[in-house]
């Protein structure tokens, strides 16, 4: 099955359990405003294509790992953009999840969402039991306290952030469980993976810079200008509109130098390049291409 059902089909069943219960409809249906329509989708992509480039062992545990890596980066999404974080009132091109339900339930939302991905990833990997554990703590590890996004996000509260350690925790983290979680599932090492992940994701959070920097809210779908405004530590910040770009080019290119030797390497290797090229925000072509 292509890459994009397996992740939507897993996402809408995660949702439906949601909508079957009896919750209260009005958080029900700020969640699925949080996952759907989605983004570009990237962690749980690349997840599945780690998975599937060292054979798909566990197709089941392995697409479980990629929805429930989406649901957590959907929940961060929706916490950041509340007011007491980035105060974004526009996402993906639309109100975000606060501005169209309000706090209380924006809150509420990214909470329901967290623990939907650990109990979706739980009932969708009974049937191999020795990777539950493994993967939930992959997850874990990339959104938790100190490592994954929550201590990422925590640095804003300090008074002088380090920016490597902020991207390696807010973005990179999750990245790495996208990477080790698709080998893990399939039956691969997750340790082999780690690198790839890290690099890309640093790579994807210099991007983001870039575009805060360069684009608009109306190209972006999400406030720009953002990170000068809120003093935070940005690529660009340090190095650079042309410093950005040549940082994002090293790191793309260690990611691939990273990939471990599987079954399908060249494949990844191509895709990652490919990929990457979307990376650099279009008013830079110029920039990139010099
Ligand atoms: C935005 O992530 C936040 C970052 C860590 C850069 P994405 O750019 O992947 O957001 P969506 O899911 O595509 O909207
Ligand atoms: C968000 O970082 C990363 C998260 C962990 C939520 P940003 O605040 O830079 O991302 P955008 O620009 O709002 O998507
Ligand atoms: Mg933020
Ligand atoms: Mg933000």
């Amino acid at each position: 099955m292509e890459l994009s059902r397996r992740i939507e089909d897993e996402l809408a069943a995660a949702m439906e359990r949601v909508d079957a219960g009896s919750g209260p409809p009005a958080l029900a249906a700020a969640m699925r405003h949080a996952l759907f329509p989605g983004g570009a989708r990237v962690r749980p992509r690349l997840c599945l294509a780690v998975a599937l480039a060292c054979g798909d062992r566990n197709p089941a545990a392995a697409t479980a790992m990629a929805a429930a890596i989406e649901m957590m980066h959907c929940a961060s999404l929706v916490h950041d953009d509340l007011p007491c974080f980035d105060d974004a009132d526009i996402r993906r091109g639309r109100p975000s999840v606060h501005s169209a339900y309000g706090q209380p339930l924006a809150v509420l939302a990214g909470d329901g969402l967290i623990v939907l991905a650990v109990e979706q990833l739980a009932l969708r990997t009974a049937a191999t039991p020795a990777l539950v554990a493994p993967l939930i703590t992959t997850l874990t590890r990339g959104v938790g306290m100190p490592e994954g996004i929550v201590a990422g996000q925590g640095w804003e509260s300090e008074p002088d952030p380090p920016l490597a350690r902020y991207h390696e925790q807010k973005t990179g983290a999750l990245f790495i469980a996208a990477t080790a979680g698709g080998a893990l599932a399939a039956g691969g090492d997750p340790e082999a993976w780690i690198a790839v992940g890290a690099r890309l994701g640093l790579a994807y959070q210099v991007a983001d810079d870039l575009l805060d920097a360069v684009s608009d809210a109306a190209s972006a779908g999400k406030p720009c200008a953002q990170d000068g405004a809120h003093h935070r530590p940005s690529a660009v910040g340090r190095l650079g509109v042309s410093g950005a770009v040549a940082r994002l080019r090293g790191l793309v290119g260690e990611a691939v130098a990273a990939i471990p030797d599987c079954p399908g390497a060249g494949m990844l290797r191509e895709l990652v390049k490919a990929q990457a090229v979307r990376l650099v925000p279009a008013a830079l072509a110029d920039v990139a291409a010099a």
